[in-house]
């Protein structure tokens, strides 16, 4: 059995725009990211609003069409997949989003919400093993029997999580990509949801890919994170090497902006200059070098190679060999 779960090559999306300046130009929104996510991993993905997650979720999805890149699930590459393809794909890759509010059909029942994807895959053929499997699935989820019969405005944001999760699960997917799952609830409701998704993956083998702007959230469920930068990665690595030791100037930047409990542990806040560049003007070379305040001359010339600092750690930037401790 492959290892590797997902292979993601370089994946673009550029999505077409019209501005007063530039006229028909585009927003690079994912401007080519390469990673691997193994089988059972988790790998969070930060950054701030705008630099591209959920555009990586929904590319890799293919819920929107890649511009250029190569998406590589379980061994078969399903980049050129069309529509008739992906519905087989999407046996093995679910999304859950943010708003489960907006992501849930008002008008249909719990039942007929957790249902559909078992309809739609032609997975039992019985109605009594389909009232078995959504009431098993509300249960692996912690709601009950009798919430099947309710609509989705009769419950918490954590229950409608919860019903967006059972949802997902419904497939028995080997991936689930969860775009902020957790932003729009209470931090107490948080960490229940978050539990909740530590269980199944351990009881289902899941493979996570969590996008959250929260870098704690992250910290709390990730394997492996990846910091996003204007549309690409800017380090990625295991979560201590990350926390511990990053290198990358905005990573550091962005580590310093968590609040820590304990006093010991506090850093220095460090506050960045300027806001992010627009996606249409990506700034040449290194694309954080405006703001970023170790710039030399090459950051503003040259798009940095990837530094590997160790095996589960590498680096875009030219003076990561000087910043790795
Ligand atoms: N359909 C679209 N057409 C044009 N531009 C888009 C479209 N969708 C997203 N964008 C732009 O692409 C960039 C990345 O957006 P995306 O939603 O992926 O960011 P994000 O990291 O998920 O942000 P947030 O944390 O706010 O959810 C942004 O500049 C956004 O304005
Ligand atoms: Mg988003």
């Amino acid at each position: 059995m492959n290892d590797i779960l997902l292979q993601v090559k370089d994946l673009k999306q550029y999505y077409p725009v019209t501005t007063k300046e530039q006229g028909k130009t585009f927003v690079r929104a994912l401007d080519g990211v390469t990673f691997d996510v193994k089988r059972g991993e988790t790998l969070g993905i930060v950054g701030e609003s705008g630099c591209g997650k959920s555009t990586m979720g929904l590319t890799i999805c293919k819920l929107i069409e890649p511009t250029d890149g190569q998406i590589v699930l379980d061994g078969e590459d399903i980049t050129k997949y069309g529509r008739k393809q992906m519905r087989e794909i999407r046996k093995k890759i679910q999304m859950v989003f943010q708003d489960p509010y907006a992501s849930l059909n008002p008008r249909m029942s719990v039942y007929d919400i957790v249902a559909e994807p078992l309809v739609i895959h032609k997975l039992f053929q019985s109605k009594e093993d389909i009232d078995a499997r959504v009431i098993e699935l509300l249960r692996q989820v912690g709601l009950d029997a009798y919430h099947a019969k309710r609509y989705p405005h009769e419950f918490s944001g954590g229950q409608r999580q919860r019903i967006g999760i059972a949802r997902a699960l419904a497939v028995e997917p080997q991936v689930i990509i969860a775009d902020e799952p957790v932003s729009a609830l209470d931090v107490s409701i948080q960490s229940q949801v978050l539990n909740l998704m530590c269980d199944l993956r351990e009881q289902y083998g899941l493979t996570y890919l969590f996008i959250s702007h929260d870098l704690s959230v992250v910290e709390h469920i990730s394997d492996t994170v990846g910091v996003m930068y204007l549309g690409s990665f800017v380090e990625m690595a295991d979560k201590k090497s990350l926390y511990d030791n990053p290198v990358h100037p905005y990573t550091q930047a962005l580590l310093s902006a968590v609040p820590k409990p304990d006093p010991r542990e506090r850093k220095e806040k460090i506050i960045l200059s300027g806001n992010i560049p627009s996606p249409v003007n990506v700034p040449k070379g290194c694309k954080f070098h405006p703001r970023c305040k170790y710039c030399t001359d090459i950051c503003k010339e040259a798009v940095p190679e990837r530094t590997q600092i160790s095996d589960s750690h590498y680096v875009y930037c030219h003076r990561a060999k000087e910043f790795a401790k």
